[in-house]
């Protein structure tokens, strides 16, 4: 093993073990009764699947991402993996899969941890071993309709910083363009729960602003007048003292804004929750986008294409933002008191 963590960006780097389990069980009554099989840890990465497996044909998959700091007291902190859990449940149900019990799921990112520890990544460099839980259907099946058979597994990866330049403590702003011909999600369809399908779907807003050198700023599917997410991260605006962020039921729940919110209450700043017009930009002094691999990406421009119209943000990276950038990470890095004990130390 030899990784210069440094170097290090988000993508993955093999690490000695995955963790594994199997539920099998059978529908009965609309319901799914089964059991889970105990964990193991394998090194080996190859997954034998029938090619008729509902993960391959009907696209029965769902996925979370959570991450491991190595602080600055040596210990090692898992942040919020029981919300994580939680949310991976719903986005079971939301399938019609089998929900992993936050207890077996508990279970295995501690296997996970503890089976790769040469790979979290020491305290100065700013990178993490981040965990990629991942449900999958396995039963063969051609008729359409959910199996019966699942395979959880926690992939870790040792990663560095979501963009580029994050490394050399300068955080870099991300310019935005609105798509209105390319819906992530549909208002009551899968949004809000994290299944792959939903980023296959945003691939042709994202790479397309990716080609024009922006990130993808994608709108409510049903007037296209309202921010819903900022690529695969949710979004945050400053106006004055209020933390403004989209209420809609086709965004990802995220773990770390809702920390983020958190943080900003205790910090006496006004936390709104609505549908957010894309012409408020105007009216704010910060915006960014957040989530677990980014903590907070602050958004300098908001290109719309379709009115011609650029919004530019006044101050990005903004004080607010980056006061609540490092209050999270102070937490999860150790240095600050966990008051609303988000992480669990591993030894
Ligand atoms: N929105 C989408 C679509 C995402 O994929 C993610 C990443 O998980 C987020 C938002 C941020 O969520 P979290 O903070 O829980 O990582
Ligand atoms: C995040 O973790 O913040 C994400 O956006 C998830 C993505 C990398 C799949």
């Amino acid at each position: 093993m030899n990784i210069d963590w440094q170097e290090l960006r988000f993508s993955y780097t093999e690490t000695d073990y995955i963790v594994r389990a199997s539920f099998h069980g059978k529908w009965q009554d609309g319901r799914l009764v089964g059991e889970w099989g105990a964990p193991h840890a394998t090194r080996d990465k190859i997954l034998p699947m029938h090619v008729c497996a509902t993960a391959l044909q009907y696209g029965q998959e769902a996925f979370e991402g959570l991450k491991v700091f190595r602080g600055i007291d040596g210990k090692i902190r898992v942040f919020r993996w029981q919300a994580n859990a939680e949310r991976m449940a719903r986005s079971a149900e939301g399938l019609y899969m089998a929900p992993v019990p936050t207890a077996l799921y508990g279970q295995m990112v501690q296997m996970a941890v503890h089976k790769n520890k040469k790979f979290i990544p020491p305290y100065e460099t700013g990178a993490t071993l981040y965990l990629r839980p991942l449900l999958i259907g396995t039963t063969p099946k051609l008729g359409v309709g959910p199996g019966w058979d699942f395979e959880f597994i926690i992939i870790p990866s040792p990663i560095g910083p979501y963009y580029k330049e994050a490394h050399s403590n300068r955080i870099p702003c991300q310019t935005f363009i609105v798509n209105r011909h390319v819906d992530r999600s549909a208002m009551f369809g899968t949004g809000h729960f994290k299944v792959g399908g939903n980023y296959a779907a945003s691939f042709r807003g994202t790479e397309t602003a990716h080609l024009q050198g922006y990130d993808c700023l994608f709108m409510d599917s049903r007037y296209h007048r309202y921010i819903d997410e900022c690529s695969a991260a949710n979004f945050i605006g400053i106006r004055g003292n209020e933390y403004i962020t989209p209420r809609s039921s086709a965004i990802l729940p995220s773990i770390t804004n809702d920390s983020l919110m958190t943080l900003a209450k205790e910090r006496g700043l006004k936390v709104t929750r609505r549908h957010v017009r894309l012409d408020e930009l105007n009216g704010m002094s910060e915006a960014a986008a957040c989530g677990t691999a980014c903590v907070i990406s602050p958004i300098d421009k908001v290109i719309d294409p379709d009115n011609n119209i650029t919004y530019t943000l006044p101050q990005a990276p903004g004080p607010v933002l980056l006061g609540l950038r490092n209050a999270l990470q102070d937490i999860q890095y150790g240095r600050a008191e966990d008051k609303h004990r988000w992480c669990t130390v591993i030894n």
